[in-house]
């Protein structure tokens, strides 16, 4: 049978998040370029949006740019930016026909401007669509992102905005980049690496992990389909027995 008729269109993860780990080691495998890795990497994420959109995923979020990554050498980054903008100009009209809203989050005042305007403007053109939402994560740091977070929310409570007794969970969850968001229930890290390198750490906390050696420009449909599949078969206990679930 094929594979994308085994998921389960009724147990389906509202939200899927990715680490697209592995185009460097693509490339340099091939005997190219790194950067040749991550123009293959923008061809993994055409196909991955398009099969979250077939099969009904609500939210996708896509690590594309951490905070550390600044630290990469000039030309790399450079060329990541490029490709950022080429992508995004290249799939505003494939993204409104498919009824994907894209989102973006992360510290964005870092990105070069045009990135910024561009990015921009494709969230703008999009943003009364109702299929998948795609959020782009750009200069993204988990860590960062908690502290903005707690730092706003000082901020109300000094004003007598925001009383510190009333503080739940809930208030930091909507201070997050990701504060309109659901919670990812799968979290998918591709190129054999088992680490979250600072990725939605406040909102991973029941989040199903997968792990695959898969290199990033390699990973297909299919293989994002063998995940879901995958994450239908775990039992998501949230802390209770197996009992207490039947
Ligand atoms: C990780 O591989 C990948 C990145 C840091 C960049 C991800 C970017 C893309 C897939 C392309 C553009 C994306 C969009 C959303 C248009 P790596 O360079 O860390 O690989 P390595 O671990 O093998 O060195």
């Amino acid at each position: 049978m094929d594979i994308k008729n085994q998921i389960d269109k009724n147990k389906l993860p509202v939200h899927v998040a990715v680490i697209m780990d592995g185009n460097g080691r693509w490339a340099k495998k091939k005997g190219n370029k790194r950067v040749f890795g991550h123009r293959n990497g923008v061809k993994a994420v055409k196909n991955i949006v398009e099969a979250a959109g077939e099969i009904g995923i609500k939210y996708l979020t896509l690590y594309a740019f951490s905070t550390e990554n600044w630290n990469r050498p000039k030309t790399e980054v450079e060329a990541l930016m490029s490709l950022f903008i080429s992508a995004v100009k290249n799939e505003t009209e494939n993204l409104i026909k498919n009824n994907v809203r894209l989102k973006a989050i992360g510290n964005l005042n870092l990105l070069p401007e045009k990135v910024l305007k561009n990015l921009n403007e494709i969230i703008d053109k999009t943003k009364n669509n109702t299929g998948l939402t795609l959020i782009l994560a750009l200069s993204y740091s988990a860590r960062a992102e908690i502290t903005n977070a707690v730092k706003t929310i000082a901020q109300k409570a000094a004003k007598g905005e925001l009383n510190p007794e009333n503080i739940t969970d809930k208030t930091v969850s909507k201070h997050l980049y990701t504060g309109e968001f659901p919670d990812p229930e799968l979290l998918i890290r591709t190129s054999g690496e088992y680490r979250i390198s600072n990725f939605l750490l406040w909102q991973i906390s029941y989040t199903e992990l997968y792990f695959t050696n898969i290199l990033w420009p390699d990973f297909s449909k299919n293989d994002l389909f063998e995940a879901i599949i995958d994450f239908q078969k775990r039992e998501r206990r949230f802390g209770k027995t197996s009992e207490q679930l039947k």
